[in-house]
């Protein structure tokens, strides 16, 4: 993984080269070590501050040319706001703040990782690094021309300047392999569905057995066998075979039940038989992106080396009208037995996790599993492209989910389920059909869900809205976003590792 930032650390004391970047309150003050830095400039500032209106507010910057009395070329101030009002997912933000400064061409930035009162804590400086990387992260690897300005590649060495260097590079390490899984399912998301179809996701996902994890691919055969029919009737209509893909990371006690994670992995939905209007049907190569999460997480646990069973598992089709394509009217037969009725065969998404879902849940007999999906249009909605929607069948895993939610700024908002809706999703010739008419359509996916889930305890995250096309944010400026590798990192590392 190439990256075009490189983040390093140094003590406070090291001279600061290229761009300085410092922290203020909303009363202009600086830490000790940084008015130290500043020396005679601090003066300057006051006046830019001044001269621009600049009051420190959170996330407000005061970028100075050539400043008098400084080693550096460029000092930008950044304003923290109230100390006592910041929150964890701030310092992201000021990583990513600080990475937007970043020109074309090779540069060097130094950070001042301090707070008005004290240095930034480890975890705080940490986060600033991870901002950073997310940030300038960028997929131009079809572009063979650049844009005017854009003609050299952004290259650049950013020093974080710390009380304890060695302290917060021994906790960067994992953390970078954290932002290594994001790249990964970004890059995922964002390839073009020639190039990224299921046989070659699924070879992606093998890159992971470097990391120790075992990977095994099942086939059109395999799945067959398996009596996979739901999952196999989505992409019988295509010309590239499906597959599914079992990830399991064995870190944690030996014996202990596993946790889980589930993808939708739809490299390409045309929405089949009834098929999708021309309008953005392009967006649809990011029909994957429950999958693509699920890889670049086991990447993330597996490189960190967590000390947790995990297992990650992922539908993989295409989803194509054709002469052999699935019609509206069959019915299918599902790896659990239940059978369903094709109404919509756009609707595709549930038919694959419901076979991966099942298998996970008796082959693998998680402690619980999550599924990740660009389920529902519907759920963009509801929560637009902020929050994931999240449903479960288990309050401590919903539970969990918010609060890592809250701290990863990878916010999900939990939608209810209830036999109620169950009726919606009720055939006249089979045990369920697979779509539950206009209203309510997230919840009626999830619905669909949770009869392919058992007793498990389980949660599904629709991330429609979040995982492609949302809008561009302080850490993250490409369409496919990475969304879920960070929360469900969090999720783990919280509340499933052993110590
Ligand atoms: N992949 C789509 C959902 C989607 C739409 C994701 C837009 C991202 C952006 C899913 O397979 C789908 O087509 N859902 C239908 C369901 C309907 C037919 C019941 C939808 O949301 O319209
Ligand atoms: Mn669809
Ligand atoms: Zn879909």
């Amino acid at each position: 993984m190439s990256d075009a930032v490189k983040v390093g650390f140094v003590p406070f004391s090291a001279v600061p080269a290229g761009t300085l970047v410092v922290f203020c309150d909303d009363g202009l003050k600086f830490g000790a070590a940084t008015a130290k830095a500043l020396g005679s400039a601090t003066d300057l500032v006051k006046r830019a501050a001044a001269a621009s209106q600049f009051k420190g507010k959170s996330g407000a910057a005061l970028d100075i040319l050539a400043p008098e009395g400084l080693k550096a070329a460029r000092l930008i101030v950044v304003g923290t706001g109230k100390v006592s009002a910041l929150k964890p997912s701030d310092f992201l933000k000021f990583g990513g703040l600080a990475a937007g400064k970043l020109q074309p061409g090779n540069g060097a930035m130094t950070i001042m990782a301090e707070l008005t009162e004290a240095a930034m804590t480890t975890e705080q400086t940490v986060a600033i690094g991870t901002g950073l990387r997310l940030r300038a992260y960028k997929f131009d690897r079809y572009k063979t021309k650049k844009k005017e300005g854009e003609e050299r590649a952004l290259r650049a060495d950013v020093w974080l300047a710390v009380a304890d260097a060695a302290a917060a590079k021994r906790a960067f390490a994992p953390a970078g392999h954290i932002v290594d899984g994001v790249i990964m399912a970004r890059d995922l998301v964002n390839e073009p569905p020639n190039v990224l179809y299921p046989e070659e996701f699924a070879r992606r996902a093998g890159q992971l057995r470097k990391l120790g994890v075992k990977v095994e691919v099942l086939d059109v055969k395999a799945m067959q066998k398996l009596g996979m029919g739901a999952l196999l009737g989505v992409g019988q209509g295509s010309a590239r075979p499906s597959r599914a893909v079992i990830m399991r990371w064995n870190g944690g006690k030996r014996g202990v039940a596993p946790v889980a994670f589930v993808g939708k992995g739809v490299c390409f939905d045309t929405g089949g038989i009834s098929i999708k209007p021309a309008g953005s049907m392009e967006d649809m190569k990011g029909d994957m992106g429950g999958a693509a999460c699920v890889v670049g997480l086991m990447h993330a646990l597996a490189a960190r080396k967590a000390k947790v069973n995990a297992v990650g598992a992922i539908g993989l089709v295409e989803n194509m009208p054709d002469g052999n394509a699935q019609r509206p009217g069959d019915i299918v037969t599902s790896m659990s037995g239940q059978t369903i009725e094709i109404i919509n065969t756009d609707a595709e998404g549930r038919l694959v996790l419901a076979d991966v879902l099942w298998y996970v849940a008796k082959k693998v007999k998680p402690k619980f599993m999550v599924d990740l999906a660009t389920l529902t249009g519907a759920i963009m909605v509801a929560l637009g492209t902020e929050h994931a929607g999240l449903f479960s069948n288990n309050d401590e895993l919903a539970e969990r989910l918010l609060e890592a939610g809250a701290e990863t700024g990878e916010k999900v908002w939990r939608l209810p389920l209830g036999p109620e809706y169950d009726k919606l999703i009720d055939s006249q010739f089979a045990d369920m059909k697979n779509t539950g008419g206009r209203h309510g359509g997230s919840i009626t996916a999830a619905q669909f869900l949770q009869r392919f889930v058992d007793d498990t305890p389980w949660a599904h995250l629709d991330i429609a809205g979040t995982a492609m096309g949302a809008p561009k944010s302080d850490i993250n400026q490409s369409w496919g976003s990475g969304y879920g590798v960070r929360l469900l990192n969090r999720l783990v590392a919280d509340h499933y590792e052993s110590k």
